[in-house]
């Protein structure tokens, strides 16, 4: 399945809740957002249907987000279709971590491959602050649960923040040296969140990198870039010699990496979009629901391909209908 612009897709980010059981500050509303009906959300059924049409067009990895996926009653069985699809190389999720340490074997042995596990502090007040009342102990449990459970590689995830994080990062550095885990800084992106919020607290990816770079001169190594993996996301991956784990680098705003995106989402409630930055969206529930066959939902599929546009625009600004707990991260 390839795009106006002959982009292949290969990686379909699905959305299965827009429930949450944090309040992260640049996502969602401190009383939450409303929340869709159960009976608006595709069941399992369909998403594997959606996933198996898109598996037959090139799809060759999904990822499982929300909301928070572990907040799905019986996600581990939506695991369990889905990691039986044949030509579906790898399955992963991102999850804020809270329920890992309960979830994180039995998905293992569903067949998820890996998780990326959101991280933004490790002073437990100021994750509780972030979160809006997080427990930081629950989601460094669940980054162990993940690394015992053989889900790897285990990516951690940290949006730094003007004046909430930001004097962490030698911190979360030092996690990378302990732990083998993928540290990943991702660029706070305006969606979902404030404008003026948004510019009081972004910290651009080259501002952090050049902490980090300090952080690591400091203690007599240095970064050394990893080589590229075939398909690999956007992110700019080092290494350090005497650390377990690897630190990257996501400049989500900054960056220029639209040329190169593989991605499609389908959102919890049945839409495909084409684009973080864009609301475009093709409906795919109503057809399912209407009874359609799978040549129908290929087409679907193609005609949000074919809407993808070439880079995010001017519409890259924060909207009520593009939050991140609907869309998926
Ligand atoms: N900017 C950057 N990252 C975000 N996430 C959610 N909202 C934003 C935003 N506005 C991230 C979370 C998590 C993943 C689901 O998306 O930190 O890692
Ligand atoms: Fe929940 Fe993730 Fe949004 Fe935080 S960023 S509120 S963990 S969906």
């Amino acid at each position: 399945m390839k795009d106006g612009f002959g982009r292949q897709l290969t990686y379909l980010r699905v959305s299965v809740t827009d429930r949450c059981n944090l309040r992260c500050v640049y996502c969602m509303p401190e009383r939450g957002v409303p929340l869709v009906s159960h009976e608006d959300l595709l069941t399992f059924e369909e998403i594997e249907r959606v996933v198996r049409v898109g598996v037959a067009l090139g799809v060759r990895a999904v990822r499982l987000t929300g909301g928070e996926p572990l907040m799905r009653r019986g996600i581990v069985s939506l695991v369990k279709r889905l990691a039986s699809i044949e030509g579906l190389d790898d399955l992963s999720m991102t999850t804020n971590g809270v329920l890992l340490a309960e979830y994180a074997a039995q998905l293992k042995a569903a067949g998820l491959r890996r998780v990326n596990v959101s991280l933004d502090s490790l002073d437990p007040g100021t994750f509780a602050a972030i979160t809006r009342g997080g427990d930081l102990g629950e989601v460094l449990g669940g980054i162990r649960a993940a690394l015992s459970a053989g889900l790897a590689p285990v990516k951690v995830n940290c949006v730094p923040l003007k004046g909430l994080n930001d004097r962490e990062i030698p911190a979360l550095v030092s996690m990378a040296g302990t732990l083998p885990i993928h540290l990943r800084f991702i660029e706070l992106m305006p969606v979902g969140c404030d404008g003026a919020w948004f510019r009081d607290r972004f910290v651009p990816a080259a501002e952090v990198q050049s902490v980090v770079e300090e952080v690591v001169r400091r203690s007599g190594a240095r970064l050394s870039p990893s080589a590229p993996r075939p398909g690999g996301g956007p992110a700019a991956c080092f290494e350090i010699d005497g650390y377990r784990g690897t630190i990257g680098f996501i400049p989500a705003v900054t960056g220029h990496f639209c040329g190169w995106c593989t991605r499609m989402r389908l959102t919890s409630t049945g839409g495909l979009r084409p684009c973080l930055a864009s609301d475009t969206e093709v409906d795919v529930k109503g057809a399912l629901r209407g009874g359609c066959d799978n040549s129908r939902l290929a087409a679907l599929l193609m005609e949000a391909a074919r809407l993808k546009p070439w880079r995010r625009g001017m519409e890259y600004g924060a909207s009520d209908e593009r939050r991140m707990s609907r869309i998926g991260g």
